[in-house]
């Protein structure tokens, strides 16, 4: 058997996202109700189990590792595991990324920058500080534009992540390209996704198709195709004139499973091998109950169910969530 995790589409699987936990200190209006009940502890992969579950995966040929939440830098003893995974890098391990909302980014950019963080997403969906107040419900945009500061200032590069929301920003897309430009952030675009109860929230009327904004955004700039492939979901754009790559990640109204090479590990230790899809494997229970030796089986095996492609759904009348996890489980 090769030791690399090839599916049975001949896709290889190098890239791991993983979720360290599933809380999260805002409360964005189309991710999570106000009054989430996370986890409880017991549930939770401790940071060991996390570490092994990455260090096997490496093993076995993942290249990248992406920390994602919920928000990762909220979990106590994170610096701990993203120091041990800084030290694969270079040893196995290509890349270390993090998908932060950015509260504490200020905070720990230095560290994330010692310990091999080269680049890191930001969550950023308006640039007026009430509207940020507005749909983060608990966030605070100075906070975060001065954690994206500070990150740059030290080499990170930020790339920001945009939630595209119906009567929300979508006529402020275009002024916060511009910003991402002059700010030397790339930016992508994403459409909502049915994950996850979201409480009062209907994500209806959230939802805006990206080719929407493509239209009203060839008003105002020339876009360009490029070819930049990075095995996931998004489709990459150059702005004549502007310095910026603009993704636009459009899982409704796309597919884009052909060349998909990674699969999702929740805080709860269950690896899902699509986004969308409910195939997975617990690989807590396997750690917890079997032990290590079987893990390195376990995930051949998962990486054997990889199913070909996700079948997300949105519509006026059907039911919203064809996912019942939160992103904030899986990871986005
Ligand atoms: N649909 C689309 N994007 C979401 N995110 C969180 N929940 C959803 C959802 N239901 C986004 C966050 C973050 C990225 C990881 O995913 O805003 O930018
Ligand atoms: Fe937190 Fe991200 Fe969900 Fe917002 S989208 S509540 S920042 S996990």
């Amino acid at each position: 058997m090769s030791n690399q995790l090839i599916d049975p589409f001949g896709r290889e699987i190098n890239y791991l996202r993983v979720s360290v936990t599933d809380r999260c200190d805002f409360r964005c209006t189309y991710c999570m109700s106000e009054n989430m009940t996370f986890l409880p502890k017991k549930d939770i992969l401790s940071l060991e189990e996390l570490e092994t579950i990455c260090n096997t995966f490496v093993k076995l040929g993942t290249k990248k590792i992406r920390l994602t939440g919920g928000e990762p830098l909220v979990r106590k003893g994170i610096l701990n595991l993203i120091q041990n995974l800084g030290k694969k890098i270079g040893n196995g391990l290509d890349e270390l990324t993090l998908t932060t909302n950015g509260s504490q980014l200020e905070k720990y950019a230095e560290f994330l920058k010692e310990n091999g963080v080269k680049r890191v997403n930001v969550s950023l969906d308006h640039l007026n500080p009430n509207k940020f107040k507005e749909i983060t419900r608990w966030g605070d945009l100075n906070k975060v534009l001065a954690g994206i500061e500070k990150a740059k200032s030290i080499g990170i590069k930020v790339k920001i992540n945009t939630v595209a929301l119906k009567d929300f920003n979508e006529n402020n897309i275009v002024e916060m390209i511009e910003w991402c430009s002059s700010n030397e952030c790339d930016m992508t675009l994403i459409e909502v996704m049915p994950m996850g109860d979201i409480g009062s929230e209907n994500r209806f009327n959230q939802y805006l198709p990206l080719s929407e904004i493509k239209e009203t955004l060839s008003k105002s700039f020339k876009l360009i195709n490029i070819p930049k492939k990075t095995g996931g979901p998004a489709q990459y754009y150059k702005i004549e004139g502007k310095n910026i790559d603009l993704g636009f990640i459009t899982p409704l109204t796309h597919n884009f499973c052909e060349t998909c090479n990674r699969v999702r590990l929740t805080c709860t230790g269950i690896l899902y091998m699509c986004l969308g899809q409910d195939d997975n494997v617990n690989l807590k229970d396997i750690l917890r109950n079997k032990g290590l030796s079987y893990l390195e089986n376990s995930l051949f095996e998962a990486i054997s169910k990889k199913p070909k492609g996700h079948d997300f759904s949105i519509s006026k009348s059907g039911i919203n969530i064809s996912s019942n996890r939160h992103m904030s489980v899986t990871g986005g």
